[in-house]
């Protein structure tokens, strides 16, 4: 938090729906495990994307997560293994005690994201979080957590008069950005999106998926007769 502060970043979030990894099937599937051994799978759809496996190996192999780098346990920092030992890295018994010392020892901003419930997001904003981010970690830690969409009208009746709420999860169209704003959310966040992007096109790529909401934003605004964010109101939306 000192190196963040002193780089100057002026916001912090702290996840909270990660007390422990979801069971990513998915990821077992892929072999997306450690230590990362490709499969034949994965070696002959690499071969079916001869432009996309070159460029990875001539920029050095698979991507790292270079902020972690020197912050893990083990030798082996790869991608991959760093995300399978995601849950091994974490302490569970954060609480709300935690929190309150983050609080204290952060002068910046403090967003607390993974809340999917009112109640929680009362007590997140009592403790002094200056933004509350609707998210259920795009679906990936609990099978059955609601749709963010879903709670977004709860959590703005709750807390929404004191904080900004923000959402993610699931925007994949300019439309659930409108949804989003119309039910309340002052900001919302993609994730997979921007991945797919820099996949198939590296930092361009990520670019152009966000220029692609943008436009589908501008478009969706256009056909509901919305000329600015303030006109995005609720009763374009029905339940
Ligand atoms: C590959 C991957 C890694 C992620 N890692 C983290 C993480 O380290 N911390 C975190 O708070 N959320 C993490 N998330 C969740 C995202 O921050 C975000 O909540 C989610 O992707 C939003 O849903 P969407 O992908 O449908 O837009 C990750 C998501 C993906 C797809």
């Amino acid at each position: 938090m000192e190196r963040a502060w002193a780089s100057g970043y002026e916001a912090m979030v702290v996840t909270v729906d990660l007390p422990t990894g979801g069971k990513r099937e998915r990821d077992a599937r892929n072999r997306f495990a450690q230590p990362f051994r490709p499969g034949i799978g994965q070696m002959l759809e690499a071969l079916t994307k001869p432009d996309w496996s070159w460029r990875i190996l001539a920029n050095g192999g698979l991507p790292q997560l270079e902020n972690l780098r020197g912050l893990t346990r083990r030798s082996d920092e790869s991608l991959a293994t760093l995300a399978s030992s995601v849950g091994q890295q974490l302490d569970a018994s954060f609480d709300e005690r935690g929190l309150a010392r983050l609080r204290a020892m952060w002068k910046g901003k403090l967003v607390v994201k993974g809340v999917t419930r009112a109640d929680d997001a009362e007590r997140i904003v009592g403790l002094g979080a200056d933004a509350i981010w609707i998210s259920n970690h795009g679906g990936r830690q609990l099978d059955g957590a609601p749709a963010t969409l879903d709670v977004l009208p709860d959590m703005v009746e709750a807390v929404g008069a004191r904080v900004p709420v923000m959402l993610d999860g699931g925007v994949r169209r300019g439309s659930d950005m409108v949804k989003a704003r119309a039910l309340g959310a002052q900001c919302v966040c993609a994730g997979r999106p921007t991945l797919y992007g820099a996949s198939a096109g590296g930092y361009p790529g990520a670019q152009r998926a966000l220029a692609i909401l943008a436009d589908e934003l501008h478009r969706c605004m256009q056909l509901t007769g919305a000329r600015s964010m303030a006109e995005i109101s609720r009763d374009l939306v029905r339940p």
